[in-house]
């Protein structure tokens, strides 16, 4: 047996690949709970890559058979209305925990140098993430999935010249028909997730490459040689793997993690399955009221509002009363995202060792993204739009600030070695 593995090892070095990114890699001993959402955001990400291919075999990818084919899933498949539900659950959990890794990466400083590119590839991961959700949601072919499709499709005729021909072009059909059905059927259950599953593999490729923050911000690799032998971990690593750095503050990721994450997990699937089982339409938030019925072209909903995660987005194309504009600023505010290890000039990290100023930046910063979230599932009243915009000005204002204060930011000093 040895012999074998030995043989493999020589020709696809797959023990040598779960050493340095699994068993053995090294991780910063402090860690705390908002290190969790990496792995649950793969939990999900597997539930729907699984989920999805069982919904796919008895789904109907037609205007005419859609709908009921849905129907036939929850009433008539054996367990599917099981799979409907985690798929779709699984949808809303996807975007809560991508959000809280988000926000993890914005409290600690993850995006900073040497953690751009890292960046970079989350947030295309959150891009084509939206882009999914948005075709899958078309499928059911229920009411607000045609409305929805027909609201954002509609955003691109607002484009100068091309506009009109580029919405045809789209829908593949003057009408959002079974043609765009089928289309959408075709990047969601394809395209769309084998781009995030290559992303997915270079953000975690990214990440080992430089190595895990911390929420002190520390770096816990150094040069060879410049940290006395006493003063190192008194974890060791395989030596391949810590070939340029003594590795300080680290432990091995199994089983110190594996096991802290299977937690995380457990009371992540025990929340999940309660949503699942008690309350799978989430208040209307996850599947909402008019998807209950058939698409109707003749019939629009009493008010069109988009699934709660893109609300924030929603609500920032909204507020401007121009179409176009409204659009480039909702993109720019994506954009803005993108950027932000370069709005960020400073070089402390973690919030723990930043200004008072930077505290109340991040903390204003949230309370605007969740108020434009709830304002973007509400009718757009004349009140509800002077909150949104205030609440716009927030968000970029978030940026802008961030890049006046954070070059002579006055921080407290940074530990050499992790805290707690
Ligand atoms: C499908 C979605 C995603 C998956 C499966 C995923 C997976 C992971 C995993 C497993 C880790 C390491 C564990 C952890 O730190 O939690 C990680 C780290 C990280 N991710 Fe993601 N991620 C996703 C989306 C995103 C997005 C949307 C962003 C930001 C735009 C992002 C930014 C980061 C950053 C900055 C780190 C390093 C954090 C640190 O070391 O402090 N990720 N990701």
């Amino acid at each position: 047996m040895e012999n074998f593995m030995a043989w493999i090892e020589k020709r696809l070095p797959f023990m040598d690949a779960m050493n340095k990114h699994a068993i053995q890699y090294p991780a910063p001993k402090n860690f705390n709970f908002w290190y969790v959402f990496g792995i649950l955001a793969t939990v999900v990400l597997v539930n729907q890559i699984l989920t999805g291919i069982w919904l796919t075999m008895n789904y109907e990818p037609s205007g005419d058979g859609a709908f009921a084919s849905i129907e036939y899933i929850m009433r008539d498949v054996d367990y599917g209305w099981l799979l409907r539900y985690m798929h779709s659950t699984g949808a809303s959990a996807f975007f809560v925990v991508v959000y809280l890794h988000m926000f993890r990466g914005l409290i600690y400083g993850s995006y900073q140098k040497p953690r751009e590119l890292l960046w970079i590839f989350g947030m295309l991961i959150y891009l084509v993430l939206m882009a999914e959700a948005f075709m899958g949601y078309l499928l059911p072919w229920g009411n607000m999935s045609y409305w929805g499709a027909q609201v954002i499709i509609g955003l691109f005729g607002a484009i100068p010249v091309v506009g009109e021909e580029l919405t045809i072009w789209i829908k593949g059909d003057y009408v959002i028909s079974g043609a765009t059905l089928n289309r959408f059927f075709a990047l969601h259950v394809i395209a769309l997730p084998l781009v995030l599953c290559v992303l997915v593999f270079l953000h975690i490729i990214a990440l080992h490459e430089v190595g895990s923050n911390n929420p002190d911000g520390t770096d816990i690799k150094k040069p060879k040689g410049s940290v006395p032998p006493e003063e190192q971990s008194k974890f060791t690593f395989h030596k391949q793997y810590t070939k340029k750095y003594d590795i300080v503050d680290a432990i091995p990721f199994h089983p110190y993690y594996t096991v802290k994450d299977l937690v995380a997990v457990v009371i992540f699937l025990i929340g999940f399955s309660w949503v699942m089982f008690f309350a799978p339409e989430g208040g209307g938030y996850f599947i909402e009221a008019p998807n209950f019925e058939p698409a109707n072209g003749l019939k629009t909903p009493e008010h069109i509002a988009p699934v709660w995660y893109f609300g924030p987005f929603y609500t920032i194309l909204r507020v401007v009363p121009d179409k176009l504009m409204g659009a480039l600023l909702m993109f720019a505010a994506i954009g803005m995202l993108f950027a932000l290890p370069w709005f960020d000039r400073g070089t402390v990290r973690s919030i723990r060792y930043r200004s008072k100023l930077h505290l109340l930046n991040i903390t204003q910063f949230a309370i605007c993204f969740v108020i434009l979230g709830i304002l973007g599932t509400k009718p757009a009243t004349d009140l509800n739009n002077l909150i949104g915009v205030i609440a716009t000005f927030g968000y970029f204002g978030f940026f802008v600030a961030l890049w006046f204060y954070s070059k002579g930011e006055k921080t407290k000093p940074v530990p050499e070695r992790v805290t707690g």
